[in-house]
Parts: C-alpha cells; structure tokens; sequence
C-alpha cells in the first residue's frame, strides 16, 4: 500500500504502478536522501516540532538504513514508487511512530529537489577530477612536443606550421573552462529548496538557514514556487556537460582522422583499439569513435529537460520525474569518456616524422616567406600576391618553395636573397611564432606551465 492509499479507493494498477515508479533510477540518491532527512529531523527537533526522543530514534533508523544499504544487507524494493518513500517506509518499519513524524513539513517535492542538488555537488568534483587527469596528461605529451612540427589546418586544408603541443595545449583550454562552468553551476546548485514544502512552504516554525547549514549548503531558495520547480541548475549541468562532450568529439574526430593511413600521425596503443571480423589488416580507433558517438545523448538529455521544462505550470509536475534520467546517463556518460580518454591518449604513439612529412607538403611556409619580403620593405598585399605566383610555378612544377633556386625567387621579386631558405625552414618558422599563444615551443612551454598553474590553483 502505498503512503498516499488513504483517499483512493482501489489499488494503484500494476502497469501504471510500473510506469509511474522512479526507483528503478533514483535509488542511487539514497545517501543524499538520507542525508537530507537527518538534517530535516535535526531542524524539526531544534524547533520544538518533534521531541528529542523522536530524533534519536530516527537518527539511529536512518543510520541503520544507511549501513545496510551500503553492506547490501537491505535490497531496494523496486516495488516502491520512489527512493523517497522506499527510505521513509523503512524507517517506519524499524522505528514506528517517530518514523511517520519525520515528513512533518516537508514534501518529496522540496525532498526530491534537494536530493538531486545534493547528489551532483556531490559528483562534480569527480569530474572535475576527469578533467584534471585528462589536461594534466596534455599537458605531458605537448612538454614532450613543443618542437614536433605539424600542419596548422584550416578549411582541413594545410595552413601554417604549428606543434603537436600547440594542437594538444589547444584542448586543455577547453578542458580549463569547461571546469569553470562546472564551478559556477555549483554556485547555484548549492540553494537550498528543502522547506519549500509542497509549493507553499508551511505553517510549522521551521528554520530553512538551519537546515542549510548542516547540509552544507547557500541560502535557502527565496520562494517555494520557485524552490520546488527550478530546474535550472540540471540545464546548466547538462549544458556544461553538452560542450565538454563537444570538445570531446572534435578530439576525438581528431584521433581518428591522424590514426588514417592518410594522415598516421599517431598510432594508437594495441589495448585501445579494435580489429575487424573479416579485414585482417584492421585496427580501428572504436574509443574515439564511441566517444564521438555519446556526444548525441548528452546533448538529447539537455534538449530533454529543456523542453520537459518549458510549458509546465508552476509548481510541481510528475513530468520533473524525467530530470534525473537525462541528468544521470549524461554525468555517467561524461564520467567514462574522460577516464577513457586520459587513458587513450596516454598511451598512444606520437609519429613526429609523419607529421614532419606532412608539413613539408602544402606549403604551409607561404605566409612567412610572404613576411620574408615584407621585412625587406615590401608592402604585405605586394609581398602576398608574389608568393602566389611562386607557389602557382611551384604546383604547376611539382615543387616546394625550399626547391627554388634563388634565380627562380627572383624572378618573382629581386628582393630575395639567400637568407630566404632560412626564412622558410618550417622549423624557423615555428621558432619565430613567438607572438602571445603561439606555437613556438617557448610560447607552448609558457602555456603548458600557466595551465599547471590554474591545475595547482583548483585544489584551493
Ligand atoms: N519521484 C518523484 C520525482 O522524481 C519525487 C517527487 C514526487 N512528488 C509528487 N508530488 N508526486 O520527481
């Protein structure tokens, strides 16, 4: 029987029972749950609701139940409704009548808001911890490679020289901010809805700043409409969570385009790719393509609470049920990308001299040996049009700009000189890229030390 069974005059139906029932997904906040109900009873004793008697006996009840749901002593029956209730019908079970004290002024509605605050405060910083593991290891690869000369691209066209470090140190700013945005969703999730009651707080003398300080916790939420309904804090989650995916995929796209026999920029390691049923030759980069792939569920999960949210009346509405679904695939899916993606990119070999190769073709000096004539007085648009005329003789030749001899530069512009070959030497003009985020490795090896820097600052 249901709490709730004493105006209903039949049973709740097996199928609808099933379908309206959340445990199946959120039992996994029963130590919020209790956590929330202690603090609960704590407030109701200290304000004379119930007496001191009542707290104890539910103090121990809860504490009991929390170990024996930590042991696996006590099983969740899927059959109750909720986590809420399940938690509830326990303590009655063990502790009687100071068990069925303990909703006094409060409702599964403030109850399950705070829950759910409470068990993703808990969890963000493990994956801020995913995120540090993930940039801390970027940072190690790119010390490794501030020399590793790679095309820049742009359009995936071959562009200008740039490092492997320079390319891996660009995802550790992503990494950095998407930690920040996490921080500052927390700011907001630390509100406290507990005492919101049902939607209109209660006529019991309940102290809300009590209740927040064991827990924790900021100011209690402002109103009880909104303490009940926000839902904001899971689309801010959700939409921190969405754009880390996003920096995820683009990587992960990355991995799997240098992997290509096109490019074999890298090879990944034995233990985190895949072979093929009948290609005996494969290996596929299955981690990075499943990462690429996850990206769409997190994103639906944003797009799920978003428009579960956007034409319901205030306050409460069993259509808030579906938060915790989309809020908990997206946090586990998240959760598992960065681990294995830390792990995959730890081990992968890093092929320098493919991608020496590849710079060498495309000719990605042509900037600078545009910038070679504008240093010797040209203007830039003057200096830019004849390199398109030597690189237009060079593609017609099948040849690259270090292949000239020093007659065929001339007979683009008499300013050139000897000293261009060292203008244009990929290595040269990676060094030179010395401007504030650029690729040289003195500019990379200052990143890598400023994003350290930030990693040592997160611990405070
Ligand atoms: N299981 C419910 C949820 O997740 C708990 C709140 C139920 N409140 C109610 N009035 N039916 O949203």
């Amino acid at each position: 029987m249901p709490m709730w069974a004493g105006r209903f005059t039949k049973e709740l139906n097996a199928q609808a029972n099933s379908f309206n029932s959340s445990i199946g997904f959120d039992s996994r906040m029963f130590r919020e749950d209790i956590r929330g109900s202690l603090a609960h009873a704590e407030m109701l004793a200290a304000s004379g609701i119930i007496g001191a008697e009542d707290l104890s006996l539910i103090r121990g009840g809860l504490g009991g139940i929390l170990e024996d749901l930590e042991s696996g002593k006590l099983k969740i029956d899927e059959n109750s409704e909720d986590i809420h209730m399940f938690i509830e019908a326990q303590l009655t079970s063990r502790i009687g009548d100071a068990g069925k004290r303990l909703h006094t002024a409060r409702s599964r509605n403030d109850q399950v808001a705070l829950d759910l605050r409470l068990y993703l405060l808990n969890k963000i910083p493990e994956l801020v911890g995913g995120l540090r593991l993930l940039t801390e290891t970027l940072c190690k690869i790119a010390e490794e490679h501030t020399e590793t000369v790679m095309p820049g691209y742009t359009h995936l066209q071959r562009a200008q020289p740039v490092s492997f470090g320079q390319h891996l140190m660009a995802y550790a700013q992503m990494f950095l901010r998407d930690r920040g945005r996490l921080c500052d969703c927390m700011k907001r999730m630390r509100e406290n809805p507990l005492g919101s009651g049902a939607l209109a707080g209660t006529t019991y003398p309940i102290d809300r700043f009590m209740t927040s300080e064991l827990l924790g916790l900021g100011s209690p939420s402002a109103n009880s409409l909104d303490g009940v309904s926000d839902r904001d804090f899971c689309v801010e989650f959700l939409s921190a969570l969405s754009l880390i995916m996003t920096h995820l995929s683009r990587f992960s796209e990355e991995i799997i385009l240098w992997c290509s026999w096109e490019f074999k920029f890298i090879e990944l390691d034995d233990g985190f790719a895949t072979g093929s049923s009948i290609m005996p030759q494969k290996k596929n980069p299955d981690i990075a393509e499943l990462v690429r792939g996850k990206t769409g569920r997190v994103y639906g999960g944003l797009l799920a609470v978003l428009t579960m949210l956007k034409g319901l009346p205030l306050a409460y509405n069993k259509d808030m049920q579906e938060d915790k679904e989309a809020v908990f695939d997206a946090l586990d899916t998240v959760q598992a990308c960065l681990g294995i993606f830390s792990s995959m990119l730890g081990t992968m070999a890093v092929l320098k001299e493919n991608m020496r190769a590849a710079a060498a073709r495309g000719f990605i000096n042509a900037t600078d040996c545009a910038d070679y004539l504008v240093k010797k007085g040209l203007p830039f648009r003057d200096a830019y049009k004849i390199t398109g005329g030597l690189v237009a003789k060079c593609v017609a030749e099948g040849k690259t700009l270090e292949t000239l001899d020093l007659g065929e530069f001339r007979e683009g512009s008499p300013l050139f000189d000897e000293d261009v070959y060292a203008a244009i030497n990929l290595e040269n003009c990676l060094r030179g890229r010395l401007s504030y985020g650029g690729p040289s490795p003195e500019s990379v090896r200052n990143q890598i030390e400023l994003v350290r820097g930030e990693l040592a600052a997160w611990e405070k």
